[in-house]
């Protein structure tokens, strides 16, 4: 019994710090504690963003109708885009809805729900230009840090330089003060920028590659990502989702494949 209760104390620390075992909450823990955790960002207008003090948007509120359907109140933890992946590995949330596009690397150490909207990356710049990928040739790109704009403008051939920025708003002002010659963001994220910046003599380009947006959980959490897929499908199936789409977008941006 002794040499057992040793041998849990050196192997359990041990399992956390390498992040083995999953030591995420699981659905019966989250269910009786009544409450889920979600992490969002708050600076990805119109999916996560700030209306003077209140966080608002497509997916917070996409995730309050989830949490609603689970019988659940939702707690928001609101941490920078880049320190998500990282803080969800260490449990400060159940789940992080901030439009997190499928990728290889970031599947390697979290897992994906089923995605709730499809999208993709867009240039945008000055109406002279560059307005194109090809046209990108020797210029630089503001994009957000740890994002999926970042990794495809670094792909893109004979581009001059890529600055990352903490966030969208900061690359945007980038772009403004002509620090950088374009801004590659989510389309939807760039029309509703341009859309409250009409001033700003800036326009939307080409699109850069697409990509399908999920909430993101800790591996191996399998019975929380069920319920999160299925109540996703219950809020598309009684006519919340479509509501909330239109509301912001005008239009359904479900994945229809
Ligand atoms: N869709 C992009 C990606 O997967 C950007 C997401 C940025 N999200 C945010 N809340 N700022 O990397």
């Amino acid at each position: 019994m002794r040499f057992l209760a040793r041998l849990l104390s050196v192997v359990i620390p041990l399992s956390l710090m390498l992040g083995g075992p999953s030591q995420a909450r699981e659905w019966e823990v989250i269910k009786s504690s009544g409450t889920i955790l979600a992490a969002t960002e708050g600076g990805f207008q119109p999916f996560n963003y700030y209306d003077g003090p209140k966080l608002t948007g497509f997916e917070v509120d996409l995730a309050e109708a989830i949490a609603k359907k689970l019988g659940l109140k939702l707690e928001w933890k609101v941490v920078a885009f880049d320190a998500q992946l990282a803080a969800l590995k260490q449990d400060r949330f159940d789940f992080a809805i901030a439009s997190h596009g499928y990728t290889e690397e970031r599947a390697k150490s979290v897992d994906f729900a089923n995605p709730h909207y499809c999208t993709g990356g867009q240039i945008a710049a000055a109406k002279d230009g560059p307005l194109t990928v090809a046209s990108l040739n020797g210029k630089t790109v503001g994009v957000q840090l740890a994002t999926t704009y970042a990794d495809a403008a670094r792909k893109i051939k004979g581009l001059k330089n890529v600055k990352t920025y903490k966030g969208d708003p900061e690359a945007f002002s980038a772009l403004r003060a002509k620090k950088v010659d374009a801004w590659i963001s989510d389309k939807f994220t760039v029309k509703a920028t341009l859309d409250k910046n009409p001033d700003a003599g800036i326009t939307a380009g080409e699109m850069v590659f697409v990509e399908r947006v999920s909430m993101i959980l800790r591996k191996n959490n399998k019975e929380l990502a069920d319920k999160l897929n299925q109540a996703l499908v219950e809020v598309m199936k009684d006519g919340t989702y479509k509501a909330l789409s239109e509301k912001y977008f005008k239009e359904d941006i479900s994945c229809r494949s």
